[in-house]
């Protein structure tokens, strides 16, 4: 039998290291909330695969859905060709939003960002697009472009893409922020961006997590995107919402954009729609989706087995809202209860949640590693966020009690710093 440290060992052989990996987890298998590995031990999954896995893992309705497209076809591409369930996946995607959208697929998150950049430009035939500092939104160059959480993600990689502006985020530790900024974000926006770098009229569109997942989880005032949303239709500028890590459910809404009552023009998916299989969308506003034949495509988007387990996903997701906004809340009740001069804040929507640690008020990356390493040791899945913030992204379907028992590892690892 081959051990953990053989395996870590061959893979730094044998792979470009260019992840960041906070232990030695070498997975064999993994049954709904619980992860073992290669050497028989056992983990409560507070990661879900990043965000992926919202049914748990070896989920028996998705598992038949795949076997029973398996045995019909593997991959034909819609580039070229049609089939059914590409259009009921798609139909039952679009019944999610209260306005007429259409669905284009794709493989991961980053691509859907490409995707959406590209139907903000060829439906307003503007060439600039807004971003904000502190963002993730995927490793290809126009994600990255806009992916500013860390600059090693983007700084050995220039030139990015041009036509593109970084705004603050309205995040109170945002140095020119103190509490909620959300009227200076949008009048910076607004009398400044608009009125002394780029004519409104050439900006396509303004990209933003609605909830910065990878920067740290951090959810914005209430009011922020609201107030975004209106200054962004009084210039004609469409809204691109990233709900690649929010969406399906994750915040105990189906789409985080629920929350704070707006309507986007084009939502960016993946992770969780695919139930663990490859699997991304746009959703966009019908009259945005009608771009020219051969003017974008890819070999594999749409994908039928990824179709198939997310036929499945969108199904099951709905039902389990309720639960992911009462396990989130007893794990945020839980957090709030530590007693640790290092915990800044505790925050979060649903079960996408982070406990900000900081050492005299900066971020304190070594106290993150040690909480991560030491709960991993003791039968605990979770990873970070930002510069040293523990992120919780549990399967949406953990029970309760699963979720308490890590919560209690995680806060006694948080006390014992
Ligand atoms: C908000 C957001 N957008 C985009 C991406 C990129 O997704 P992928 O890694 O599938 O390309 C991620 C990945 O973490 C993400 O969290």
């Amino acid at each position: 039998m081959v051990s953990v440290s053989e395996v870590v060992e061959e893979d730094s052989k044998y792979l470009m290291q260019s992840f960041s990996r906070w232990y030695p987890l070498v997975i064999d298998h993994a049954e709904g909330s619980l992860v073992y590995d290669i050497e028989g031990r056992v983990y409560i999954d507070m990661n879900a695969g990043i965000g992926v896995m919202a049914l748990g893992h070896r989920n028996r309705k998705v598992l038949n859905a795949i076997q029973t497209q398996m045995e019909k076809f593997l991959h034909y591409s819609l580039t070229d060709f049609y089939y059914e369930l590409a259009v009921r996946v798609a139909k039952r995607l679009t019944g999610f939003f209260p306005w007429s959208t259409k669905v284009f697929y794709t493989n991961s998150g980053t691509e859907s960002v490409e995707a959406s950049l590209k139907i903000a430009r060829a439906s307003t035939g503007r060439q600039y697009i807004l971003g904000f500092i502190n963002s993730f939104h995927g490793r290809t160059f126009g994600s990255m472009s806009f992916t500013s959480s860390k600059y090693v993600q983007r700084s050995m990689f220039s030139p990015l893409l041009p036509s593109t502006l970084l705004l603050p985020y309205p995040d109170k530790h945002n140095p020119l922020c103190r509490d909620d900024c959300s009227a200076e974000v949008i009048s910076y926006l607004e009398d400044w961006v608009l009125n002394k770098v780029v004519d409104p009229n050439d900006v396509a569109a303004v990209l933003l997590e609605p909830i910065q997942g990878e920067g740290g989880v951090v959810v914005p005032p209430k009011d922020f995107l609201q107030q975004l949303r209106s200054l962004t239709r009084r210039h004609g500028i469409l809204l691109i919402l990233d709900e690649v890590q929010t969406g399906i459910g994750r915040t105990g809404k189906m789409f985080a954009f629920e929350h704070f009552s707006v309507d986007p023009d084009l939502v960016c998916l993946a992770k969780a729609l695919g139930g663990g299989l490859p699997l991304g969308a746009v959703v966009g506003r019908e009259e945005l989706m009608d771009l020219p034949r051969g003017s974008h495509a890819n070999t594999f988007g749409g994908n039928p087995l990824a179709l198939a387990a997310a036929e499945v996903v969108l199904e099951e997701v709905p039902r389990l809202l309720d639960h992911v906004s009462e396990v989130g809340k007893a794990i945020a009740d839980k957090l709030n209860d530590i007693k640790s001069p290092y915990v800044e804040e505790v925050r979060g929507l649903g079960l996408m949640l982070g406990v900000d640690l900081r050492k005299g008020g900066r971020p304190y990356p070594e106290g993150l590693s040690k909480v991560l390493l030491n709960s991993f040791r003791r039968g605990v899945l979770a990873i970070g966020a930002g510069e040293s913030v523990v992120r919780l992204l549990p399967p949406l379907v953990i029970e309760e009690e699963l979720a308490m028992k890590a919560t209690k590892v995680i806060k006694e690892e948080i006390e014992q710093i």
